[in-house]
């Protein structure tokens, strides 16, 4: 299928160690795909769901201790510690190629070693990045064929060029007449997600689930990619991109990070609740943003599809994102109902009776175990979303107006405020912190910092990272066409523990202040922490929100974010001397405005 000898030589010696059965060249054709699947049900891995409730699309339970990221086994393998930093597990890159080969030595015995070319952005797009995954698992081949543009075709475009060489094995080799488990993976101490961002190379080892195995994702279009775009000047960063017309029928594309699970893919698709106003989805996850010829920011998708949190999304809460996993979709971890369909906490129906749950067990409601893991997903080819916006394939991306952070956080941070520079915006992408969610495993309860919601992404040093944010600022091309820079916080709680903000479909009540300031139109009121909307700055009308219900929810407590600011002091101190002396002064002036 090439003549790209690099890629053939590396495959080959891949082979040579993982000594797998046999050897395949994945073409993602559809054949291949329904072939796979086949595979996959016969040996009791998959179940085909029926294919009038669900066409074409499969069921997968994993292990239950591989059911999401492990940030505890992933390392970011730079030759000089200080340069993956302080908040990231390290490794030297020989000692740990060492380990991975040993572990790698016939680790694919017994099985099929796939080949899958995919490429990150629109094919042949100039954003656009290859890369070459090696697995052992199907499971990984028919995800990754949803996920990026796979195959063949990305073999013709690559020809003798170069690619990022992704090695993924779920680390449970196969002795001869050893009988298969559903989900093979290895024990959590063994497990290693490694990068090596001097090299441009990542080697995953002993988990099937989602960014630990599906390297296109995390691995490459973010960590891989943030050293990349250091080097190059431009920014990979974990964010949705969304395009928003108003009522007169003008349209702005926002990006928004928000840390896993809370809340990207729920924006990325929302139906507004206010007349006139319409969203259409670029991506739900991960953005690449580069300076176009004008000056603008521009922002790709570089995935071809949505691994999206199951529950609590529903044709309430995220209708969008229900049509695009009416078919062709891959489901892993949630419940299974007796009549072959899915179901999970939160879908909007009482569960069948007689539902299997992630674990395999029949579900009983009263036994308190969910139907669901928290991090059930489903992998769903994006162009099936009934609002993907037109230009989502556009190799040159689209112009971005406004950047959003935000996260969970129950008090303090209010429900929208603006930043009032570049500089200011990369102080609050800095500072961002979220309660922490089911996406990873093994996290203490409660708030913590996920700068930029990148915390688990970034490939090397944090404050170099927020150095290269800065620069960015500097070097704009025109400078008055950078994004306007926004936080949001849709999880703020009342004392008795209930949503200050309706959230999802509401949000658009948010977007549209945001939209407004882009325009030079919404008013604001300047504050300690940048500008905040004034009472009648957000519509609140047909809702069940009164005026005072705004005013709490856009007030600066200056007694709470005395009580941030030390926190953001404990950050700053933690992440050393590189942190840049921009972001210093933004604290010390935070704190001069807080009196
Ligand atoms: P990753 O795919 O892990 O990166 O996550 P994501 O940011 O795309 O998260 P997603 O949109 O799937 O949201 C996950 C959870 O947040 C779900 O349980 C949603 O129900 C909840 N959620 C999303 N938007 C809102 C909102 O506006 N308000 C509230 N209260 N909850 C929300
Ligand atoms: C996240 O955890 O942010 C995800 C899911 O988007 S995973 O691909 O598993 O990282
Ligand atoms: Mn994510």
């Amino acid at each position: 299928m090439t003549n790209n000898q690099k890629l053939i030589r590396w495959v080959h010696e891949w082979a040579e160690l993982c000594q797998p059965e046999k050897v395949y060249w994945c073409d993602g054709s559809q054949e291949e795909n329904d072939r796979l699947m086949a595979e996959m049900v016969a040996s009791g891995m998959a179940v085909k769901l029926d294919d009038k409730k669900r066409p074409n699309s499969y069921y997968f339970q994993s292990d239950p201790s591989d059911v999401a990221r492990v940030e505890n086994r992933t390392y970011i393998c730079s030759e000089k510690q200080e340069d993956a930093g302080p908040t990231n597990n390290w490794a030297a890159p020989a000692e740990m190629k060492a380990t991975l080969k040993a572990l790698f030595k016939g680790a694919m015995k017994g099985r099929t070693m796939y080949v899958i070319p995919f490429s990150m952005g629109p094919l042949g797009s100039d954003i656009a990045h290859i890369g070459v995954e090696i697995t052992d698992s199907p499971y990984v081949v028919v995800n990754m064929r949803v996920m990026t543009r796979m195959g063949k075709a990305v073999l013709d475009v690559l020809g003798n060029g170069d690619f990022v060489p992704c090695v993924h094995s779920n680390g449970a080799p196969l002795q001869p007449g050893q009988k298969d488990v559903k989900w093979p993976c290895a024990p959590i101490e063994q497990k290693y997600i490694t990068h090596f961002p001097e090299t441009k190379e990542i080697i995953a080892y002993g988990s099937g689930y989602g960014g630990n195995a599906l390297l296109g994702k995390k691995c490459f279009a973010l960590r891989i990619a943030s050293a990349m775009a250091k080097e190059e000047g431009w920014l990979a960063e974990h964010m949705l991109i969304m395009g928003i017309t108003n009522p007169k029928g003008v349209k702005k594309y926002i990006a928004a990070a928000f840390p896993s699970a809370c809340g990207k893919t729920n924006l990325a698709m929302l139906i507004p609740t206010i007349p006139g106003w319409k969203v259409e989805t670029v991506g739900d996850d991960i953005a690449w943003m580069k300076f176009g010829k004008d000056g603008q920011l521009y922002a790709i998708n570089p995935e071809a599809g949505f691994f999206g949190v199951a529950p609590g999304t529903s044709f309430d809460t995220n209708p969008n994102a229900m049509l695009s996993a009416a078919s062709g979709t891959i489901f892993t971890n949630t419940g299974l109902t007796p009549d072959g369909d899915i179901w999970w906490e939160g879908i909007g129906t009482e569960a069948p009776e007689g539902t299997i749950t992630w674990t395999n067990e029949v579900y009983d409601k009263e036994s308190g175990k969910p139907a669901a893991h928290p991090n059930a997903r489903f992998t769903a080819p994006a162009f099936q979303c009934p609002c993907i916006d037109p230009a989502w394939e556009d190799p040159k991306g689209v112009p971005i107006s406004a950047i959003l952070f935000g996260g969970r956080r129950p008090s303090t941070i209010p429900l929208v405020y603006e930043a009032m520079s570049w500089a200011h915006g990369t102080f609050m992408g800095s500072v961002v912190g979220s309660e922490v969610t089911a996406a990873a495993i093994g996290l203490k309860a409660g708030v913590r910092r996920d700068p930029f919601a990148m915390l688990p992404f970034i490939g090397y040093n944090m404050a170099d990272y927020f150095g290269h944010w800065l620069t960015i600022g500097k070097n704009a091309p025109k400078p008055e066409a950078l994004p306007k820079i926004f936080n949001v916080n849709w999880f703020r709680k009342d004392k008795n523990g209930k949503w200050l903000w309706p959230g999802y479909g509401d949000n658009i009540r948010v977007l549209a202040w945001i939209f407004g300031r882009c325009e030079g139109t919404a008013a604001a009121t300047e504050t300690a922490i940048g500008f905040v909307p004034t009472v009648d700055g957000i519509d609140i009308s047909g809702l069940d929100v009164t005026k005072d219900d705004i005013a709490e929810l856009v007030k600066v407590d200056k007694a709470l974010w005395k009580e941030e600011l030390e926190l953001i002091k404990e950050q700053q101190a933690s992440l050393g001397d590189r942190y840049p002396k921009e972001l210093k002064l933004q604290v010390e002036q935070l704190e001069v405005r807080l009196g």
